[in-house]
């Protein structure tokens, strides 16, 4: 017999099959029709496809969509529930039996029991690690009512495989002025691209690179792009994956030395220049306008990752690198800290000589960006929501911007803070020798901490050693913006209660 999909009934036996949800039964054709139907639900329910408690189609609905007589159902059903299997009561119809797979299971042999060597740290109950936004406060009833608006308004094409081939228009005109507005980025529409996070943007640029790279006759360093010596390994890891090389630039405690980079060779560099990370610094102007200068000079490319710019709270706005000279810099930006990292949305705003190279290498299937979640972004902007939302995250990671530097004054006034100025992260300086253990001692009394060490160039890799060693040794990155507010205070008094 066939494979059939049945339609599960959510309210009663009347109810219109096409609201139901659908059940796949494989009917194996062996020994009558009721019992290949019997064996089909007790797999179904053993291998946990049902899952306890779920409700099964009426007996006419999935009599119909298997073609069979609904007595021949009805029957099934009576003898699973008197073996035990399924359910039925009045009114809530036929269920699979809450213990149905706990039976099932106890038929198991028990696993073997393993004596670990080393006990694994508890589940954390505090998160500081960096790199996330405070998620529990999504504005959930904003961004539903901009969802709502943006899908009543949209025409019929943008439910469609899409043609927009670098972001639905609507949301590049509504970026284009918000970066203007908010970053001092010079945009125009059509020079922005949309991508599924900024790490999507980096790699599509990355790829152009690269081939740009192998093609003959490339310059000497094409291929070679210099990165901070402290970043995102994942981001250097996108770039060696599209057949690119890095080299570190120099790196003190202002962040990159820009004005070195003519000694890299490299025709690309990765920064990030309105908070470093996971420093937390920003690029001098001096040192700004040496990377701008430099790209000029070379014909190479600022890559501008401004992933958490939003975030200032010292009143001193920092604008975008890419401001100074647009045809030198790459862009990149993202709603991952802003809103919500599931949201996978980023932009990029592209050179003129860049932009049909990295929109051609979008065209490619498997690299949509959702043109539904881009239409909801584009009236959240446009209605003034996002501007109202960053501003409130900003006073609330400020507020605990503050109570931690209030808490570590209080009872870790040995700790020395830094990149405190924007962002939602903060570099908390250790006595040489303790990171390691300040993380794993801090694991075991829950809380979940990231130290700088795995942030170095070379880091675990025995790769190239960076200039770094005087800049800072030992030392925790706190992510501040992490927990939900509920959480916040145990977080922080953990954090104190690990600290050496
Ligand atoms: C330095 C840096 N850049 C960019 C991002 C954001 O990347 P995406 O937009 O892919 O989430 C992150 C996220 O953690 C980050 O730490």
């Amino acid at each position: 017999m066939a494979d059939s999909w049945a339609t599960e009934v959510p309210s009663d036996e009347t109810a219109d099959f096409a609201v139901g949800s659908d059940l796949h039964l494989e009917l194996s054709g062996t020994g009558g029709v009721r019992a290949s139907l019997m064996s089909a639900l007790r797999d179904a329910v053993r291998s946990g496809r049902l899952a306890p408690g779920t409700r099964l189609p009426s007996s006419r609905s999935l009599a119909s969509d298997l073609d069979i007589a609904r007595n021949t159902v009805a029957d099934a059903y009576a003898e699973l529930v008197a073996e035990g299997w399924l359910t039925a009561r009045q009114g809530s119809g036929t269920r699979v039996a809450e213990r149905a797979v706990a039976c099932e299971i106890r038929r198991e042999p028990p696993a073997p029991v393993r004596r670990p060597t080393v006990r694994p740290a508890p589940t954390p109950v505090y998160d500081l690690m960096p790199g996330s936004p405070d998620v529990s406060s999504f504005p959930r009833a904003s961004w539903l009512t901009a969802a709502r608006k943006a899908l009543t308004n949209a025409p019929n094409d943008a439910f469609g495989y899409g043609t927009h081939v670098a972001g639905r228009p609507e949301l590049r005109r509504a970026l284009a002025d918000y970066l203007a507005r908010a970053r001092g980025v010079r945009a125009a529409p059509e020079r922005i691209l949309i991508c599924s996070g900024l790490s999507e943007g980096l790699r599509l640029v990355g790829e152009v690179l690269g081939a740009t790279a192998r093609m003959p006759g490339a310059a000497p360093g094409a291929d070679l792009v210099a990165v901070e010596s402290f970043g995102l390994d994942i981001h250097r890891d996108l770039l060696t994956g599209c057949g690119l090389r890095t080299v570190a630039v120099g790196f003190d405690e202002q962040g990159p030395r820009t004005e070195e980079l003519a000694a890299t060779r490299a025709r690309a560099v990765l920064l990030t220049p309105a908070h470093q990370f996971p420093f937390g610094v920003a690029l001098p102007p001096e040192r700004r306008a040496a990377a701008v200068k430099w790209a000029v000079e070379t014909g190479g490319v600022v890559l501008e990752d401004d992933y958490d710019g939003e975030f200032r709270y010292d009143g001193q706005r920092v604008g975008a690198v890419q401001g100074l000279d647009p045809e030198h810099v790459v862009y990149m930006g993202t709603a991952s800290k802003s809103l919500s990292p599931a949201l996978r949305l980023g932009w990029l705003v592209l050179p003129e000589r860049l932009f049909a190279a990295v929109a051609e290498l979008k065209r490619r299937p498997g690299f949509q960006t959702s043109g539904l979640d881009q239409l909801t972004l584009a009236e959240f902007i446009a209605s003034g929501a996002y501007d109202r939302h960053v501003r409130g995250m900003r006073q609330r990671y400020q507020r605990r911007r503050d109570q931690l530097i209030a808490a570590l004054a209080e009872r870790a006034p040995h700790i020395k803070v830094g990149g405190i100025a924007a962002g939602l992260h903060a570099v908390l300086e250790l006595p040489a020798g303790t990171e390691q253990s300040v993380i794993n001692g801090a694991a075991w009394q829950g809380l979940a901490l990231d130290g700088l060490r795995r942030y170095r160039l070379g880091a675990g890799t025995g790769g190239d050693a960076a200039p770094y060693d005087d800049v800072m040794g030992d030392a925790l990155v706190v992510g501040y913006g992490t927990p939900p507010d509920h959480a916040y205070t145990g977080a922080l008094d953990a954090l104190c209660r690990a600290l050496p």
